[in-house]
């Protein structure tokens, strides 16, 4: 690619989502209005007023609906109802409300691979007999051997053991076998079944009535199964992380014939004209499908309007694999019209300010956390690294997601002991994969208020905060300047002046050496220094930086980034 090659994104468009900055909430873990230890709705609404401050433009929520809480409310057995722990549907519009007010934009998550066993579909579908109506809306099958005491087919769960689990029919008997891809507490739904699609229909359109903006769409990439439900030949995910990428299209929905199958789409399109129904929504994928030009099929007009960048997530940090997951990413995504997302942190990976301070070859796999066994991490230089790439990240066009804490420069809570862990991965995997907790440690406000440094009144925390979540409160950096906090609010000042979000892009290799990136995006030069000797700064005026102490004379030291107007 030549200096001069902008790479345009088709996102000068008036469609918000293409370069907004979304955050997103884990309601267990962000405020707690009512001091029970988990987070809620009125807590939310309180704090809402500090986002505003930190200059986003959209919130997303994970799942607050009524849920067993088995995998954290990633479990439904109601989508229409809030989770008494979070609160009422009330506190749900008054906090819409509150949104609005302050022209923040709210998204929902919708699980449509699986309910919770607790939800009335799985419950008429257990008392009902094989072969129902009722177990139509979920993959119940006959089991394999002589009695079906076998699985119906290989299938691996994600979180460890096998896919299936085998029910007591009403009379007592051992019966037939029910699929689950997740925990055994989130059966499949069964989406070959015209009845599920028209029940999301207006789960969909419940929620957008409300108001709300648009949804994430969980396991996006799940929801149909290839027809038979044949056996896999790749049903380690481990594995198919490594080699999916190498086979074709067809070859790849036949190793792993519960991704990406190509009935996935029709689903796809469904929920596109629902929300088409009404003015100015839009929905994100999680797909976690690679290459990237597999992942855009997501993205083609008629399906999602964007989708998770995993490939960049989860990128070495290093320079010229990141240059090349940028370059493809905003091409792949251009050749169907959609925008590039960018992410570095959520709720199911180590926070970035953690991860980046682990060597490449002791990162664990995506999805899991860091055992007590594993090397330490370097938290001095994960934070360094992690406000240099946020920094890289947010000049970019497209739009970005920032997980809740990260302003905060919050680490990885790698320390929790096994008996707060409450991810199914560690109970079904007996402790071998450590889970994703870690990351999802209730937020610190005000250091000392409280034992959960101010997350509520009284100090309770459904997973304890470890003693080094202390410095990092947000009252300890408001107005401070040089912290993480502020800096993301001059990132995010700076990037909405310039338009970054919507502006032109194009690699300025005049400014970049074999350890740094350099960009141009709207007038705005971004480098960053992957390290580790110093390089000298381009003229300009500095309009931010990860180095507190750089001046025009400066030299931008290793893991620090600047942007420059030219
Ligand atoms: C998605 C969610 C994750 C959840 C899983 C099952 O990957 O992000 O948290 O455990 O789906 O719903």
């Amino acid at each position: 690619m030549t200096n001069a090659t902008f790479l345009t994104q088709n996102n000068e468009q008036a469609e918000w989502w293409r370069s907004a900055v979304i955050y997103q909430i884990y309601p267990r873990s962000f405020a707690d209005g009512n001091g029970d230890g988990i987070g809620d709705l009125p807590g939310i609404t309180e704090k809402l007023d500090s986002l505003a401050t930190l200059g986003i433009d959209a919130i997303w929520f994970s799942p607050f609906f009524k849920s067993p809480q088995k995998d954290a409310g990633y479990d439904i057995s109601d989508y229409r109802q809030i989770d008494p722990i979070f609160g009422t549907n009330e506190d749900f519009d008054v906090l819409l409300a509150k949104a609005k007010s302050l022209g923040i934009r709210i998204i929902v998550d919708i699980v449509p691979n699986h309910t919770s066993d607790q939800h009335a579909w799985f419950q008429a579908a257990l008392a009902a007999a094989p072969g129902s109506v009722e177990r139509g809306y979920y993959h119940f099958k006959d089991g394999k051997g002589a009695n079906g005491e076998l699985p119906p087919n290989n299938w691996q769960s994600i979180f460890g053991g096998p896919a299936w689990s085998r029910i007591t029919e009403a009379d007592g008997s051992l019966g037939q076998w029910y699929l689950h891809l997740f925990d055994s507490s989130q059966p499949d739904l069964n989406w070959e079944n015209p009845a599920i699609a028209d029940e999301f229909d207006e789960i969909l359109r419940f929620w957008l009535k409300k108001g709300v903006d648009g949804f994430r769409v969980d396991v996006a990439h799940g929801m149909v199964k290839r027809a038979g439900l044949p056996d896999a030949t790749i049903y380690d995910e481990n594995l198919r992380e490594r080699s999916i990428s190498n086979l074709t299209m067809d070859e790849a929905e036949l190793a792993v014939p519960y991704w990406g199958q190509p009935g996935v789409h029709d689903a796809i399109r469904r929920f596109r004209r629902v929300i088409d129904e009404f003015d100015d929504r839009a929905m994100c994928a999680e797909a976690s499908m690679s290459p990237l030009p597999r992942l855009a099929m997501w993205v083609r007009p008629d399906e999602y309007h964007q989708s998770f960048n995993f490939d960049y997530m989860h990128s070495a940090y290093e320079p010229e694999a990141i240059k090349k997951i940028v370059t493809d990413s905003i091409v792949e995504y251009g050749k169907v019209g959609a925008s590039s997302t960018w992410v570095l942190s959520n709720h199911d990976g180590i926070r970035h300010a953690t991860r980046l301070g682990i060597a490449p070859e002791n990162t664990p796999r995506p999805g899991d956390g860091i055992h007590p066994t594993d090397p330490m991490p370097d938290e001095a230089l994960g934070l360094r690294r992690a406000r240099a790439a946020t920094s890289f990240m947010l000049g970019l066009p497209g739009s970005s997601y920032l997980y809740q804490g990260e302003e905060l420069g919050l680490p990885e809570a790698w320390q929790l002991e096994g008996k707060y862990r409450q991810d199914p991965t560690y109970a079904r995997t007996n402790g071998e994969r450590i889970g994703r907790d870690g990351c999802r440690v209730p937020l610190p406000w005000v250091a000392d208020a409280t034992a959960s440094n101010g997350f509520n009144t009284t100090g309770e925390s459904w997973l304890p905060q470890p003693a080094n979540y202390r410095v990092f409160a947000r009252n300890l950096q408001e107005g401070v300047a040089g912290s993480t906090l502020e800096l993301y609010k001059r990132l995010l000042k700076e990037r909405r002046q310039f338009g970054l979000g919507s502006g032109q892009f194009r690699w300025a290799d005049e400014y970049q050496d074999k350890n740094t990136l350099a960009y141009i995006n709207n007038g705005v030069l971004v480098v960053t220094n992957f390290g580790p000797e110093a390089v000298v700064v381009p003229a300009g005026e500095i309009l931010v930086t990860t180095q507190h102490d750089l001046s025009i004379e400066g030299e931008l030291e290793h893991d620090q980034t600047v942007w420059i107007k030219l």
